[in-house]
């Protein structure tokens, strides 16, 4: 992060601006909204700046020098001279002071970001100086998502936030207190300009006193582009007190969770099970018990392949309350992103999940059944398993030139599509060095990736020049 966004209280602080012409004017504008004081310094004034209230704008009218700083808070410098501009820059430097060099990213110590102001909320917007036009074009999505009640709402709560600290003396009670206003009609009151109707409805919530209840979101958090998250999963992500979440969550998901919320891992990579899921299970329970939101946060989809089966059944046993979000499943988001349909009339009619990975007690997959023509197989966790995989298959019949696609942290910027055939896979993966998380798809459509990852939705990672990197490595295939 190059700027820590933060917010300055400049009522009646000292702000000296250098330069007379509109820029400068401008920027005054901005600075006397927040009721900053200041000294305008120039040979010339536009002859708006003589409209300004001289008990808030000081007219000095001077060359530049350092001693004009003395004291201040903040300085922008918004001379059309590169030399002026330079010195100002300097002598603040010099003297500590905050610097803004209007259009000389280099030379700005802070910068104006694009704002959406709802009073008492701001939203501040930066590109950090490299792409101004799209910070605005940023700002102006936010403008028509962000309805206009919300400052109303703030000013509103902001006047019980002493009746709610006097009542909840814990953080989290607070928190759940407020959660509840949120979602309760307190919201709708102040929309339709209903302000009484609201501040009693306030009062009845916490006159309610309620008792604080936890709740467990099971999250299914996609592959890994956050793109994928589904805005109910972003939503409980932001709600909750703590997160347990395990590896396959890519940390840009991670980055998406409340930021003050407790974060627990409770690992699971192959063959590294850090905590034993009866230990995830009744951590859950217990912290719900306490009376805490709390964000299971898995990869892909809960219930495939995700234990969140179990997770479930141990909640509904304590009776503690829980949704559950679906996420994009490994199969659906490493196919889209690969270019590879997993059925298409021509070539797959059906399509099966399997695991690679079964319970050490568990059955043998019904080889027969799985070695079909004409379907495709998604194989979670069958890196590790590939030669058992590939020779089951080819011994229940399956051609030993079916197209098989191996796609490696599916959806992500550093996926990678490798094609093969069955009879190659094994030596394949060893070759490529495929590393967790790695899906297999086998079947003919898996042939499809080549002719559609050009043009096709492998774009969806970050940029389209990564996109092209990732297909370059599928044309390593051995296929
Ligand atoms: C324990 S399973 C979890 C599956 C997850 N619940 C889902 O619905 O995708 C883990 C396996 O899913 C597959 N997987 C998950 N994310 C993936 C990704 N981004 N790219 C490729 N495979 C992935 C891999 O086979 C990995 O070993």
């Amino acid at each position: 992060m190059q700027y820590l966004p933060i917010f300055t209280k400049l009522e009646n602080k000292p702000v000296v601006v250098i330069g007379g012409g509109e820029v400068a004017l401008r920027k005054c504008r901005a600075l006397l909204k927040a009721k900053a004081q200041l000294t305008v310094v120039a040979l010339h004034f536009h002859p708006d700046f003589y409209q300004f209230d001289s008990a808030q704008v000081t007219l000095l009218e001077a060359e530049f020098n350092p001693t004009q700083l003395t004291g201040a808070m903040l300085v922008i410098a918004a001379t059309d001279n590169e030399d002026v501009n330079q010195a100002v820059f300097a002598a603040a430097e010099a003297q500590h002071i905050f610097v803004n060099v209007v259009d000389d990213q280099p030379r700005c110590s802070f910068i104006f970001p694009s704002i959406v102001d709802r009073s008492p909320v701001t939203i501040a917007i930066s590109s950090a100086g490299t792409a101004p036009v799209l910070a605005r074009r940023l700002r102006e999505k936010l403008e028509t998502l962000i309805p206009q009640h919300i400052g109303p709402l703030a000013e509103l709560v902001g006047t019980f936030r002493d009746k709610v600290k006097a009542r909840f003396s814990n953080l989290a009670d607070r928190r759940q207190f407020w959660e509840q206003v949120f979602d309760s009609t307190v919201v709708s009151d102040v929309q339709r300009g209903d302000q009484v109707a609201a501040t009693q409805q306030l009062e009845a919530l916490l006159d309610a006193q309620p008792e604080p209840q936890g709740e467990v979101y099971i999250v299914g958090a996609g592959p890994g582009d956050p793109e994928l998250l589904t805005l109910k999963a972003l939503q409980l992500m932001q709600q909750a007190d703590v997160v347990v979440y395990d590896y396959l969550v890519s940390d840009e998901i991670m980055e998406l969770v409340r930021r003050d919320a407790e974060l627990i891992c409770v690992g699971k990579r192959m063959g590294d099970h850090s905590v034993a899921q009866e230990d995830t299970n009744n951590l859950l329970v217990k912290l719900a018990q306490q009376g805490k939101k709390v964000c299971r946060i898995k990869g892909g989809d809960p219930f495939i392949y995700g234990r969140g089966g179990e997770e479930v059944q141990e909640l509904a046993r304590h009776q503690v309350r829980y949704q559950i979000v679906p996420g994009i499943t490994a199969a659906a988001g490493c196919s889209a992103y690969a270019g590879i349909p997993l059925t298409h009339r021509d070539h797959a009619q059906a399509i099966q999940f399997v695991t690679g990975h079964c319970k050490k007690d568990g059955q043998d997959l019904d080889w027969q059944s799985l070695a079909k023509p004409n379907q495709t197989l998604a194989v979670y966790m069958g890196v590790v398993k590939s030669p058992y995989i590939q020779a089951q298959l080819l011994a229940h019949g399956r051609g030993a030139d079916t197209p098989v696609a191996i796609v490696e942290n599916g959806t992500r910027a550093n996926q990678r599509v490798v094609s093969t055939r069955l009879n190659e896979l094994a030596s394949t993966i060893e070759a490529h060095q495929i590393q967790s998380p790695a899906l297999l798809i086998i079947g003919e459509v898996a042939a499809l990736h080549k002719e559609l990852a050009w043009f096709g939705n492998t774009a969806q990672t970050a940029s389209f020049a990564q996109a092209l990197t990732t297909v370059s490595h599928a044309d390593t295939s051995v296929a």
